[in-house]
């Protein structure tokens, strides 16, 4: 099966598709971008993902292209053109075509970037059983985390460092000590007290649709839950660590900065957690196939082929 993206209105084949030189996306990272996991034929946490990208093009006065029921349907002929039955979709959404100028342009049309792949989730599962190792890098970003934004340099560099560690991922570290996010996940440790911690939502840390989800299980799960900074220095002392994300689920850190976590393997925990959240998308995901719910305002699709 061939693949097939959309661009601004049109199903192209993926490997000719193109946007314009001076979309301000590709000149200026001007756009922030959403990927949700497909596991099973079904999307995982849909409209927890819509609502973050909604915020992300406020924040930064980008106007949405089209209504939610309309980019429901392009997310599934999306997904459905491309057969995928595991992976993930990715939407990009950028200010528009316009001369190079720093300014906000005062005519653009919002473009949209929307394809899917497929990607195997046994491996993965059984990485996740395995552990993978992390390490510590500075977090030299901005201060606005909180914005899924398509300027991921910092982020390339630090997956970069990790990747040459032979780690699966790098844990950014604040000026204060204190550990923000992974390169592209959120970062969890489980204390000897038992208390699962994760970091405050903030301006310092992307609001992980997967930490959102993951909480509520922790919660329903009755397990000691502190969101609050931790350090380094607590992570290496912790019982357990993990990363979550779309792509990475619960991942467990067996060892940062080649130091062991716990006992050096995967804890109780971790299990349970990718576990229940496994269930959880088996029970909760939205078939891709099911036709979203269309309102009044869902004519604004340009679908044209
Ligand atoms: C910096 C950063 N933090 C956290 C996450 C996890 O977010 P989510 O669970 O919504 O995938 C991501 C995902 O791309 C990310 O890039």
């Amino acid at each position: 099966m061939s693949r097939i993206a959309y661009v601004n209105g049109r199903y192209q084949p993926h490997g000719s598709a193109t946007v314009h030189i001076e979309d301000r996306g590709y000149q200026l990272a001007d756009g922030v971008y959403e990927v949700v996991a497909i596991v099973g034929g079904k999307m995982v946490d849909e409209d927890p993902h819509l609502d973050r990208l909604d915020r992300s093009l406020s924040e930064l006065r980008i106007k949405p292209p089209m209504a939610r029921a309309a980019l429901k349907l392009v997310m599934r002929e999306v997904i459905r053109r491309n057969g995928v039955r595991d992976g993930l979709i990715y939407m990009q959404m950028t200010r528009g075509v316009a001369p190079r100028d720093h300014k906000f342009p005062k005519q653009a049309e919002t473009a949209v970037v929307i394809y899917a792949r497929r990607r195997p989730i046994a491996a993965q599962i059984a990485q996740a059983r395995r552990g993978v190792k992390a390490i510590t890098v500075p977090d030299i970003r901005w201060d606005r985390c909180d914005i899924k934004s398509i300027a991921l340099l910092p982020n390339c560099l630090m997956k970069q460092r990790a990747a040459e560690a032979g780690a699966y991922e790098a844990w950014q570290v604040a000026a204060d000590g204190t550990v923000t996010e992974g390169s592209s996940t959120n970062a969890w440790i489980v204390t000897k007290a038992g208390e699962l911690v994760t970091r405050p939502l903030s301006d310092a840390i992307l609001s992980g649709i997967t930490r959102l989800t993951l909480l509520k299980i922790a919660r329903e799960q009755g397990l000691k839950l502190v969101e609050r900074p931790f350090t380094v220095a607590e992570a290496l002392a912790a019982r357990e660590a993990f990363v979550t994300s779309a792509t990475s689920f619960v991942m467990p850190c067996i060892e940062i900065d080649g130091k062991p976590i716990g006992n050096g393997g995967v804890g109780l925990l971790c299990t349970a957690l990718l576990d229940h959240y496994l269930a959880y998308i088996e029970r909760e995901g939205e078939p891709v196939d099911a036709v979203p719910a269309l309102r009044a305002d869902a004519g604004t699709a340009q679908a044209a082929e």
